[in-house]
């Protein structure tokens, strides 16, 4: 895959929809930046990105993935932090995080524009300190393990992986990674209460079915949900 770096940008994912809507994007390309001003998380919220963190978008012309991509993504991603340290607790969080122990290590945002994905990804990886609104809930790799990476190793990898494993996934979707998945599941057997529209449910957290939503248990019986405004972990 193609890489183009910028040292500013508003953000990769907005960097991404404009470089498809101007027709300029025909093969497979990550554009990656070394700091955000605007950076995109998860409905709408700011994604702090400043120097020393991995901030990236791969753009997939005539591709629609389904949204269940940002589970493999997320596992691929995981795959990779565990492949440079094997005994981190690292843990995948459904919808879109990877976890350090308790904190948000990374996040994934998956869009469709027109027959275009994109999968933008961020990954806390040398920053020194978290910024005061989020070190409660962040952390970086350095931050956990006093080890630096270097992003463009970290990038080519994770790149490699995916290329390798994507037509798996396309043709099998979540199916062969389910057993993986459910190794690092931090949710998993966890009582959360979850936020859709204005509604509230609360069970315990099972397991994904293969389109990548999660399954709670509630009164015995298996929910599904493809998305979430909020989860909160009670239990
Ligand atoms: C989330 O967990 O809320 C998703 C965060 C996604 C952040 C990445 S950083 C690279 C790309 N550009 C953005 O503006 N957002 C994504």
């Amino acid at each position: 895959m193609k890489i183009k770096f910028y040292n500013k940008i508003d953000s990769t994912n907005l960097e991404a929809k404009r470089l498809i809507i101007s027709g300029k994007i025909s093969k497979n390309i990550a554009l990656v930046a070394k700091v955000q001003t605007s950076g995109i998380g998860r409905l709408n919220r700011e994604w702090i990105s400043e120097k020393g963190g991995l901030w990236f978008t791969q753009i997939f012309p005539n591709q629609n993935f389904n949204s269940s991509v940002t589970i493999f993504t997320s596992i691929i991603l995981h795959k990779i932090l565990l492949h440079f340290f094997p005994d981190a607790p690292l843990m995948i969080k459904w919808p879109n995080d990877i976890f350090w122990k308790d904190k948000k290590l990374a996040g994934i945002l998956c869009s469709n524009l027109g027959n275009t994905s994109i999968i933008g990804i961020g990954v806390n990886l040398n920053q020194k300190s978290m910024s005061k609104e989020i070190t409660k809930l962040a952390t970086s790799v350095y931050i956990e393990s006093n080890t630096k990476l270097k992003l463009k190793i970290f990038l080519h990898k994770y790149l490699q992986q995916f290329e390798k494993e994507l037509p798996i996934y396309l043709k099998e979707n979540l199916h062969p990674f389910k057993p993986y998945y459910q190794k690092y599941d931090y949710l998993y057997g966890k009582v959360v209460s979850i936020s859709i529209h204005k509604n509230k449910y609360k069970g315990k957290a099972f397991s994904i079915s293969e389109k990548g939503e999660l399954i709670l248990k509630i009164d015995n019986k298996e929910i599904k949900f493809l998305s979430a405004d909020k989860i909160d972990i009670i239990d």
